[in-house]
């Protein structure tokens, strides 16, 4: 008796949400831009900053490299883990001081710095910011058209995670009549791009600049993609800019406007009327995904109230490889990592982090985000 009340209850105040919804939808007015100022985000004059486009090579000093070997041949020894936790509390221990091992006796920056330079490298400033980025143009363009592709990647990734698919887009795939010129930026506060020196730069205020970068680099209108913290940049930009847009691609999509709370709520007594079969498990049962959330996302909550406060680098981040690729591989004795890395790759990235020391600028992102000047929603007012 009482599900049935509780399920007319719910079914009741939802209609009455969808009927306000479509009134609303009636008399709905767009919601007028935010603020977009084109802010300066960097520590020199502004009238004396040099825009020009530069060529640009990775090539870190000896000093670093024999700082980072000390370290790590004299770093203090791991806690064991306790008995049998796998990655349930965190990385394991064991597996970390073989990725430590490999770390020290295995990998060869000097070999990684080449590879790292095999595509053509640039820095251009926008509004006061040193922009690192990949410019890697199509070597074969007879009959093709080229579409400029500007691929956005988030956190604690770097453009390296770019660096297998880049020659797939920038060569000529059979029975497709385009190839891409991709531009790979580092975000601000990333690997080789600065990091502002004033408050406030939140995803708002990054699509701004990339708006202006990808000015700055003569291209009217393209393509974008992103995942993590690219995929909410791609959101923001093209919602704001839609005349530069062609095409989005985003490997984070989401929706957070209040019908789709309602939704999401609904489809915990009618998955059915939310989303298919097959996807259904992603959802629901909603237990399993807020205890998810929980278990996963404590990193969120200290970098959005705390980033200038968190150490410890690599085990910080290949831990979100673990969990972040598969859940369920915290509970495997090398945390899966293997299936689709190798130590050298993963350190490829922990590298871009520590030679740059942007571990702190890259999470700051977090809380910009959850602070003032930002989207206040409108972003989503725009999609209703
Ligand atoms: C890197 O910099 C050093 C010292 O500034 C220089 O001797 C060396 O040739 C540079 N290497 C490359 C690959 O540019
Ligand atoms: C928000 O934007 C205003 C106007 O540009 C600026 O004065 C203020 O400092 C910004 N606040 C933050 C927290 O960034």
């Amino acid at each position: 008796m009482t599900t049935v009340c509780v399920i007319g209850l719910v079914g009741l105040v939802t209609s009455i949400y969808f009927l306000y919804l479509k009134v609303k939808s009636i008399f709905y007015k767009i919601p007028p831009h935010p603020k977009l100022e084109d802010t300066w985000w960097g520590p020199r004059d502004q009238s004396k900053e040099d825009s020009s486009i530069k060529p640009f090579k990775i090539n870190i000093s000896d000093e670093v490299l024999k700082d980072l070997q000390f370290r790590l041949e004299n770093a203090l020894p791991f806690q064991p883990p306790l008995e049998g936790v796998k990655h349930n509390y965190g990385i394991n221990t064991n597996l970390l001081n073989n990725i430590v091992d490999f770390w020290r006796t295995k990998y060869n920056w000097r070999e990684r710095e080449k590879f790292f330079n095999q595509y053509p490298q640039f820095t251009v400033s926008v509004q006061g910011l040193n922009i690192h980025y990949l410019h890697v143009k199509p070597t074969e363009t007879k009959d093709l058209k080229v579409l400029p592709l500007l691929l956005l990647h988030g956190w604690p990734g770097s453009v390296r995670e770019f660096y297998e698919i880049i020659p797939l887009l920038t060569t000529p795939q059979k029975g497709r009549n385009f190839v891409f010129e991709v531009i790979v930026p580092s975000l601000p506060g990333y690997g080789f791009s600065e990091a502002a020196v004033r408050p406030g730069l939140g995803p708002l205020q990054i699509a701004i600049l990339f708006k202006n970068f990808m000015e700055r680099l003569d291209y009217s209108k393209y393509y974008i993609q992103g995942g993590d913290w690219g995929g909410a940049l791609v959101k923001i930009i093209a919602t704001l800019f839609p005349e530069k847009i062609i095409g989005v691609h985003s490997n984070m999509c989401d929706v957070r406007t209040p019908l789709s709370y309602v939704k999401l709520f609904l489809g915990s007594f009618f998955p059915f009327l939310i989303v298919s079969k097959e996807h259904r498990h992603r959802m629901y049962p909603l237990g399993h995904r807020f205890s998810f959330l929980m278990l996963e996302s404590g990193y969120m909550h200290i970098q959005a109230t705390k980033p200038d406060t968190i150490v410890g680098l690599a085990a910080y981040i290949i831990e979100k490889f673990i969990t972040w690729t598969n859940p369920e591989w915290k509970d495997l004795d090398d945390g899966g990592l293997t299936k689709k890395y190798t130590f050298t790759n993963l350190l490829d990235n922990v590298m871009i982090y520590w030679v740059t020391r942007s571990i702190t600028t890259s999470m700051r992102i977090y809380s910009e985000a959850f602070g003032k000047n930002q989207s206040g929603g409108v972003i989503e007012r725009y999609n209703i």
